[in-house]
C-alpha cells in the first residue's frame, strides 16, 4: 500500500540531490538499477525514481520525504549482490549511494579508515596498504563491490578461516533513519560495552533498517608474504577430514582454505584453458598462508603440506612465484563464471554447515541431485564450513520442469543443511531471494524479536521492504 512517486515528490527529489541526480521518465536508465547479480532476469523491477545523494544531509532530507509519503526506499551499492537485496520490489525510490564515494581519511594513528559507502572495496586496500596497512574484511568481489553493501550485508569471503568477515572490523557507524535522523553508532575504538551492539546489528541487516553514510573500519598490519598450496586428495572425504589436522599439525590458522569439487575445478580449468592432472582428485584443497617473511613462512607451508599428506593428500603443490598463485586462484575464482558455460538456468546458494559436516551435506546433495536430475557442483571455503553450490539444470531439461523443480529441490538442499546443524546462507545474504525458506532456519521466537526491532526502526515500514523477513 505504498503512494506512488507524484511528480509534485520528484521536484522535491531534484531539489534536495540536484536533477541531475535524479532518473525518472527513462525505461532504460531506470532498467539499470531494476536488479542486482541475482541470476534470474524475471527477478528484476523498476524503481520509480533512482536518487544519488552525495552527503548525508541529502539522505536525511529524502528520507524524511519518503517516511511522510510512505515511499519506499531501497538503498543499493554497487549492485553485485546474490541475494536481490538491491531489488526495488516495491517501485519507489532507489537510493543509489555511488556518489558518495570517499574514503574521509586513512587515520594511520588510531589504526583505522573512515568511508563513506559507495567505495569499492578494493581502493580502501590500495589506500591502506600505502601505509603499510590492510583491510581484512573483503569479500571475492573486492574489485567491484562496495564497502556499504559488504557492511549491509555482513559480507565474507576468500580470507575469513583468519581474519573473519566483514563485522569484525566494523568499529563504528553513521547511519540514517527511516524518519531522516542522522545516528552515530560505536566510534573510533576498539572497545565499547556501553549498551547493546547496535553497531554491529547494523552490520547484516540488509538495508531494512537504516542507510550506511560513513564506516570507521579497524586496520591491521598488511602481512608481507603469502604463499599458496593446492592439495590433491582421491575423495572430497578425505580432504575434509583432514582440515583440523593440517591446522594442528602447523599450528597455523591458514589465511584461507578453500574446497573444490572434481566437476567445478575441471569446468574451471577447461573455461581458463588450464592444463591439470587432476583425472584422480576427488577432492582438492587450495590453502593459502601469510605472514612477515618468507623465511617464517618456509616451516608453516611444509608442516601444512605434511598434515595434508597425513590426511590422505597424494599431490600438494606449491605455488613458486605470483604467476602460480594467481593461476591457482583463479582456478577457484572463475568457478561460477564457467559453469554459467554449462548451462544459464541455474541458482547459486551459499550455505554453512559445521565443517565436518561438508563430506555428508555433499552425500546428502548427490542423492537430491540424482533424484531431480541436476548438476550439483559444490566448491567454497572449506575452512569455515560455508559451501557454494550451484544448482544447473542440465540443457536437455525443460524450462517448465525446471519451475516446477526449483523450490522443492532448494527445500531439499536447505532441509539437509539445517539437519546438519548449518544455516541457509553464509555470506550472501537473505534479500528477496532466499525470505520464503527463513523459517527453516529461524524459529518463531527470533521471528518476533526482529519484527519487534524493524518496527522500532522503520514503523512505517518504508525501508528496503520486501527482503529478509516474508511478509
Ligand atoms: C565466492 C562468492 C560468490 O565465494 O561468494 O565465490
Ligand atoms: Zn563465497
Amino acid at each position: 500500500d505504498y503512494n506512488p512517486l507524484t511528480p509534485a515528490l520528484i521536484k522535491q527529489l531534484c531539489a534536495i540531490v540536484g536533477e541531475r541526480n535524479v532518473i525518472h521518465d527513462d525505461h532504460e536508465k531506470l532498467e539499470v538499477y531494476a536488479k542486482d547479480e541475482l541470476p534470474g532476469e524475471h527477478y528484476a523491477h523498476l524503481p520509480e525514481a533512482v536518487v544519488k545523494p552525495t552527503t548525508t544531509e541529502e539522505v536525511s532530507a529524502v528520507m524524511k520525504l519518503a517516511n511522510e509519503n510512505h515511499i519506499p526506499v531501497t538503498p543499493r551499492g554497487a549492485g553485485t549482490g546474490l541475494a536481490g537485496g538491491a531489488i526495488p520490489m516495491y517501485g519507489g525510490i532507489l537510493l543509489s549511494l555511488e556518489r558518495m564515494n570517499r574514503i574521509v581519511e586513512v587515520d594511520v594513528k588510531n589504526l583505522v579508515v573512515v568511508t563513506e559507502p559507495g567505495v569499492v572495496t578494493n581502493e580502501i586496500n590500495e589506500a591502506a596498504n600505502a601505509y603499510g596497512l590492510f583491510y581484512a574484511g573483503y569479500p571475492m568481489s573486492l574489485l567491484s563491490c562496495f564497502i556499504g553493501g559488504n557492511v549491509a550485508t555482513n559480507a565474507g569471503g576468500g580470507k575469513a578461516v583468519k581474519y573473519g568477515v566483514t563485522n569484525r572490523y566494523v568499529l563504528g557507524l553513521e547511519v540514517v533513519l527511516p524518519n531522516g535522523e542522522i545516528v552515530q553508532f560505536g566510534g573510533k575504538r576498539f572497545k565499547d560495552v556501553v549498551g547493546y551492539n547496535l553497531v554491529q546489528l547494523m552490520v547484516g541487516s540488509e538495508g531494512t533498517l537504516g542507510v550506511i553514510t560513513k564506516i570507521i573500519l579497524k586496520l591491521i598490519p598488511l602481512p608481507k608474504v603469502t604463499i599458496d598450496l593446492l592439495a590433491l586428495f582421491s575423495t572430497l572425504d578425505e580432504a575434509i577430514a583432514a582440515i583440523p589436522g593440517v591446522m594442528t599439525h602447523s599450528g597455523t590458522l591458514p589465511t584461507a582454505i578453500e574446497f573444490m569439487s572434481p566437476y567445478a575445478v575441471q569446468v574451471s580449468a577447461k573455461y581458463l584453458n588450464e592444463e591439470l592432472p587432476l583425472d584422480k582428485a576427488g577432492g582438492l584443497l587450495l590453502i593459502e598462508v601469510d605472514g612477515s617473511s618468507e623465511e617464517e613462512l618456509i616451516p608453516v607451508y611444509e608442516a601444512i603440506g605434511e598434515g595434508c599428506e597425513k590426511g590422505g593428500a597424494f599431490e600438494v603443490y606449491v605455488a613458486p612465484n605470483a604467476t602460480t598463485q594467481e593461476r591457482m586462484w583463479a582456478l577457484r575464482r572463475n568457478i561460477a563464471e564457467a559453469l554459467m558455460t554449462v548451462s544459464p538456468v541455474q541458482t547459486s546458494q551459499d550455505v554453512v554447515v559445521p565443517i565436518s559436516r561438508i563430506p555428508d551435506l555433499m552425500h546428502a546433495l548427490d542423492e537430491v541431485a540424482g533424484q531431480y536430475d541436476v548438476l550439483f557442483p559444490a566448491y567454497g571455503h572449506a575452512g569455515d564450513g560455508n559451501v557454494h553450490i550451484r544448482i544447473i539444470k542440465k540443457p536437455e531439461m525443460s524450462m517448465e520442469r525446471w519451475n516446477e523443480i526449483e523450490t522443492e529441490l532448494l527445500t531439499a538442499l536447505f532441509m539437509a543443511v539445517t539437519d546438519l546443524g548449518g544455516t541457509i546462507s553464509g555470506e550472501h545474504g537473505i534479500g528477496m531471494k532466499k525470505k520464503k525458506y527463513i523459517r527453516m532456519a529461524l524459529d518463531e521466537n527470533i521471528l518476533a524479536l526482529s519484527r519487534g526491532i524493524k518496527k522500532v526502526f522503520d514503523p512505517n515500514h518504508i525501508m528496503n521492504p520486501g527482503k529478509v523477513f516474508p511478509e
